[in-house]
């Protein structure tokens, strides 16, 4: 049974004590939760992400440059001597299939990091929607934190209404009890907007700046509903899907 219920609006926005032995979901929906889940889809076997004072080099020291592929964006933008930035529609079978991402981004990736207290922590966007809310509503005596990334210290609107998906969707489209006000936000804004997800994505600032930069089809690509079945997990530091 779920003991409670909190939801964060940015990556910083949270302290260690707010997710410890919690269990977190973690929701970057343009783009790295979108593109981690991607990836692994496409046959990554891992992806490690990196914090703000993660060094990547301290990484590929120990590990064999050939299945190691370092990726991630800054401003949106792919980093220079990075092998993919965080389209996820770049992380083809191809490309990642049987490869450790080392993956470093500006929002969510310092959400999953800032986290690492946790109990568990899970990667959630609208492309495995139904699968997260099926994997909260069997966890026993927990508290749940859906930490948004945004964007910088903001907040932003198409993680908050992935937000106010799941919430719905664990809750059978009630708002839970003594619901805080992060809870009633997420679940307003869903309860509002919900109907067309896309057209709300579409229009949110993330969205004109990924067009800004040529990544319209990431927009489209990432307002998509549960394409996938599956929940990313991160375990000792690196997130795969438990088979
Ligand atoms: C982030 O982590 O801030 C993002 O996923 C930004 C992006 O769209 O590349």
């Amino acid at each position: 049974m779920i003991q409670s219920i909190d939801v964060f609006s940015s990556s910083i926005s949270f302290s260690e004590q707010d997710v410890r032995d919690k269990t977190v979901v973690v929701i970057d929906v343009l783009r790295s939760c979108s593109t981690i889940q991607t990836a692994l889809e496409n046959g990554a076997s891992g992806i490690i992400p990196l914090g703000d004072n993660d060094d990547a080099g301290r990484y590929t020291r120990y590990l064999d440059a050939a299945s190691v592929l370092l990726c991630g964006e800054k401003e949106g933008k792919k980093v220079e001597g990075y092998r993919l930035g965080n389209s996820p529609l770049e992380f083809t079978e191809k490309t990642v299939g049987g490869k450790t991402i080392l993956f470093k981004t500006t929002n969510g990736t310092r959400a999953i990091t800032r986290s690492s207290g946790a109990k568990k922590i899970l990667i959630g966007s609208f492309l495995n929607l139904s699968a997260i809310a099926e994997e909260l509503r069997h966890e026993e005596d927990t508290e749940i934190v859906l930490v948004c990334s945004g964007w910088n210290s903001r907040l932003s609107i198409e993680d908050m209404l992935c937000a106010g998906a799941i919430i719905h969707k664990v809750f059978d489209f009630n708002m839970p009890e003594e619901a805080s006000d992060g809870v009633k936000v997420a679940y307003g804004l869903f309860e509002k907007f919900g109907e067309d997800i896309p057209a709300l994505v579409n229009e949110c600032n993330h969205a004109k700046r990924l067009r800004h930069l040529n990544y319209a089809d990431d927009v489209s690509y990432c307002s998509q509903v549960d394409l996938y079945a599956t929940v990313p997990l991160m375990h000792e530091g690196v997130i795969s899907i438990r088979k």
